[in-house]
């Protein structure tokens, strides 16, 4: 029998680390079995904020904002999917990729999942992207906090539109990074064991698709059901329910842009990293951020000082340290036991 070895590619989106993590897991999954496995992390290879900045495809509850509040000032305003297919114009800048990645047998991209959607930046780049002649099969990943609503179907969709053969869907949920910012501290220890807890689970959801990605090139008949069942069973009113809940939730509770102005140093990572665009500096040249934030948190993760918070209600409360981090203090804890035991 003769063994071919896959060659993969994963391109992924992170905002804070989460599903960067997971794409390390898959690929160590994919190079235990032989395949050739490069990663593509679009922060790395593209200037994020020109290609993020250029024009929006918007959340819905960023949608919902900005027909209260128009961006006046901004040249550009947000736009739904259905528009954004319709104009879609090719981008010089990644024409290339088509010959680029003519090699690879499978493609991967992979993102969070915000507000039950892949983030704008992921949709911004497959819109980006020219149409392949050469259908590459392609699936998605996505690591979420236990709702993925759409995620599938809208990566199914783009992916098709734009000449790949998606073959399936892989996602896991893993820890809560989106509501740290509202715990009163934020235990890095134990959400560091969750996290190696899941990462168990992860890999045997990732070793079950595998077995089912050998089967389509190998051809041994396997029947994948997926993983995002729960979602499925969810259906569209708690989606609808959800959407203006976080929608309330963000505009209402958490809304504002706080900053302790002795703490900032004035570098403008914050400015810089917004996929959005959204921060701007005041007179006295300290940021201040517009109403239709996406609460990716960039801005207070990569803040070298910790001087953002988002209202008075998460005032000098915890951010999400990422996965790298969290790790670290669960494998130092076990040291720690390992030490005490002798
Ligand atoms: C703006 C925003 C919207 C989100 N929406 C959802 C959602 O609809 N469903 C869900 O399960 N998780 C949601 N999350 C949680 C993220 O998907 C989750 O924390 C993810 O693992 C983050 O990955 P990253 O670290 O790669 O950015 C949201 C997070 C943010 C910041
Ligand atoms: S202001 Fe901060 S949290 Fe909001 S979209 Fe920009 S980077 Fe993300
Ligand atoms: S990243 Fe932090 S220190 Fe730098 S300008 Fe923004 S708030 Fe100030």
């Amino acid at each position: 029998m003769v063994i071919i070895m896959l060659k993969v590619l994963l391109v992924y989106f992170s905002g804070t680390g989460v599903t960067r993590y997971f794409a390390s897991l898959i690929r160590d999954e994919m190079e235990k079995r032989g395949y050739r496995c490069d990663s593509l992390n679009l922060e790395e290879y593209l200037d994020l904020p020109t290609l993020w900045q250029k024009k929006p495809v918007a959340l819905n509850y960023t949608i919902r904002a900005e027909v209260k509040r128009p961006l006046g000032k901004y040249p550009w305003p947000y736009q739904d999917l259905d528009t954004a297919l319709k104009t879609a114009a090719e981008n010089p800048v990644i024409a290339n990729l088509q010959q680029d990645w003519a090699g690879y047998d499978l493609i991967g991209f992979g993102s969070p999942v915000y507000s039950f959607r892949p983030a704008p930046v992921m949709i911004r780049f497959l819109l980006d992207l020219p149409v392949f002649k050469k259908k590459i099969r392609a699936f998605s990943f996505a690591t979420h906090d236990g709702a993925q609503g759409d995620f599938e179907d809208f990566m199914k969709n783009i992916l098709s539109r734009k000449g790949f053969k998606f073959v399936g869907h892989l996602d896991q949920s893993f820890i809560y990074s989106a509501s740290a910012i509202i715990r009163k501290s934020f235990d890095h220890l134990k959400t560091g064991r969750l996290l190696v807890r899941k990462s168990y689970q992860a890999r045997r959801n990732i070793f079950i698709f595998l077995e089912y990605i050998h089967s389509l090139f190998y051809g041994i008949p396997y029947w994948y059901k997926g993983t995002n069942l729960f979602d499925k069973l969810l259906g569209m009113p708690y989606r609808f329910l959800y959407s203006f809940g976080v929608d309330f939730l963000l505009n209402n509770l958490l809304f504002g842009y706080g900053i302790h102005k002795d703490e900032c140093i004035q570098c403008m990572t914050c400015v810089q990293q917004c996929p959005q665009g959204l921060i701007e500096l005041d007179d006295e040249d300290y940021p201040i951020r517009h109403y239709h934030c996406m609460y990716c948190l960039r801005c207070l993760n990569w803040c070298p000082t910790n001087a953002l918070y988002f209202s008075n209600l998460t005032k000098d409360k915890a951010r999400f340290p990422g996965p790298e981090v969290l790790l670290e203090a669960a494998m130092q804890d076990s040291l720690d036991d390992r030490l005490r035991d002798g």
